[in-house]
């Protein structure tokens, strides 16, 4: 279903506050970019197309984030100079492929903004041709204010620097998210000037002139957190939390426990299965699929991995990317797996490294076991068969293939491939001297 919207994100601050090399709205939340995950939230409503206004800082990004939305008619326009949020949307409408019915702005370091929110607008504007989103604040703020006259319609909004007394008092503030009627949205902004405190272009003027051609401006409201804005690293913290617990809340009623909600870090894709208990204190890095019937114990850190059911991570279990872990697998404490896939069944319960390798079903790796899977040039791979058993503090050299049901001894370092049922041993032979202990006591005290 083509809704007929376009939409204009506004990215062309400085965010000089963030004291920062990266553009702003490049800083992350819940690991999504600010302007990815407003994209994200455009995307629901079906967009005809989205153009992004920019600063120049931005345009190495661009291309990376064309590639984060597949499908989706993205343009970006670099916006010289800032002369208002009126001409960055007038720059804005330049890069549009087509100016859709309905024009919705939305500012790309405001990232909470909800899809349902952005529908409510559009639903607005089948009888209105302006829809502002407002939001009570009842402190001290610089948010332009919403004047509403006796009937409910919204007559202008004036600028905090522009306001009388009164107006400053109004306690219903713009958010910035305006959608706007595209047969008009030319028309209205090229009415604007800049005869204002700031000397620029407001965006917010078009309510004003649509009044005074005799269009219709409405609004809806909204809290105050929906459209909370980044200007600091203070204010990116704050939405960080706002964003960690609206993902917690969401885990929690999709079926997953956890059990100190306030401690589980979640990325903005990651997938949990109802079942799932999670512990004190984990990570979830990007690109995580749990199933269900899992636990993962404190304080793990798991990263772009697949984790199949009824397995137990952790405690102190480091996943790391590109790693594959079939149901009913252990991994225990201070445990990392990097890129490596874990058949059904299988252990590796203490501390050890398993890299670019295979673990066959039901295999057992003992406690301090290491796949040396790097030379210093290349990686190389480790192929352990289906219920072979590792002695503990063995080191399998990579490249390297330990055949299935087949034994390591305790301790080896293995460089040269294991068949299958084989037992191999690789240390150096435990010679017992009578008396030797004795003997060595002796030598020392006289010594002394
Ligand atoms: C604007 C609104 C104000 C509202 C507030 C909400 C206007 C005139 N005022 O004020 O009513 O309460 O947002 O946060 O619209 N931008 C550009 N190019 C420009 C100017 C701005 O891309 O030339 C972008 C900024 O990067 C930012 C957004 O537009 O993302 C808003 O601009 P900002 O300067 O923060 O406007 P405010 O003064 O906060
Ligand atoms: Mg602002």
């Amino acid at each position: 279903m083509n809704q007929d919207i376009s939409i204009i994100i506004l990215a062309a601050g400085k965010g000089t506050r963030m004291k920062s090399d990266l553009p702003k709205t490049m800083h992350k939340v819940a690991n999504r970019e600010m302007l990815n995950m407003v994209i994200d939230t455009a995307k629901q409503s079906n967009p005809k197309n989205i153009a992004v206004v920019i600063s120049n800082e931005m345009e190495q990004f661009k291309n990376d984030i064309i590639k984060a939305h597949v499908g989706l008619d993205i343009s970006f326009i670099v916006q010289h100079e800032r002369k208002g949020t009126a001409h960055a949307v007038q720059t804005g409408l330049q890069a549009l492929s087509e100016v859709a019915n309905k024009v919705v702005i939305l500012y790309g370091d405001t990232p909470l903004i909800s899809a349902n929110t952005v529908a409510k607008m559009v639903d607005k504007l089948e009888k209105s041709e302006i829809c502002v989103l407002g939001f009570h604040c009842y402190q001290e703020n610089g948010y332009g204010k919403l004047v509403i006259d006796g009937h409910g319609n919204l007559n202008k909004i004036v600028e905090r620097k522009d306001a009388t007394d009164a107006e400053k008092k109004i306690t219903l503030c713009n958010s910035g998210v305006v959608g706007v009627r595209g047969q008009h949205i030319a028309d209205l902004l090229n009415k604007v000037d800049n005869k204002n405190a700031a000397g620029e272009y407001y965006l917010t003027d078009i309510v004003g002139i649509a009044n005074a051609n005799s269009l219709k401006a409405s609004f809806i409201e909204t809290d105050e957190e929906e459209v909370l804005g980044v200007n600091s690293r203070f204010e990116l913290a704050n939405i960080e939390e706002i964003k960690q617990n609206q993902i917690r809340k969401k885990m929690m009623d999709l079926g997953v426990t956890l059990q100190d909600p306030k401690t589980t870090y979640f990325s903005f894709d990651t997938n949990i299965a109802a079942d799932v208990i999670v512990q004190p204190h984990v990570y979830f890095d990007v690109g995580v699929i749990i199933e269900s019937g899992v636990t993962i114990k404190a304080f793990s850190h798991i990263s772009q991995a697949h984790i199949g059911k009824n397995c137990d991570i952790g405690p102190y279990a480091r996943i790391r990317p590109g790693t594959e872990i079939e149901e009913d697998v252990k991994i225990g404490n201070f445990v990392e797996i990097k890129k490596s896939k874990i058949k059904k069944g299988a252990k590796v319960n203490h501390l050890s490294y398993v890299g670019d390798s295979e673990v066959g079903q039901f295999a057992n790796i003992g406690a301090g076991t290491i796949t040396c899977n790097y030379d210093g040039y290349n990686k190389s791979k480790t192929i352990i068969g289906a219920g072979a058993f590792i002695g503990s503090n063995s080191s399998l050299v990579a490249p390297v293939k330990i055949g299935e049901k087949s034994v390591i001894g305790a301790g080896s370092v293995i460089t040269k491939n294991v068949e299958a049922d084989q037992l191999a041993v690789s240390r150096a032979r435990q010679l017992n001297i009578v008396g030797g202990g004795k003997n060595y006591h002796q030598t020392k005290s006289n010594k002394e």
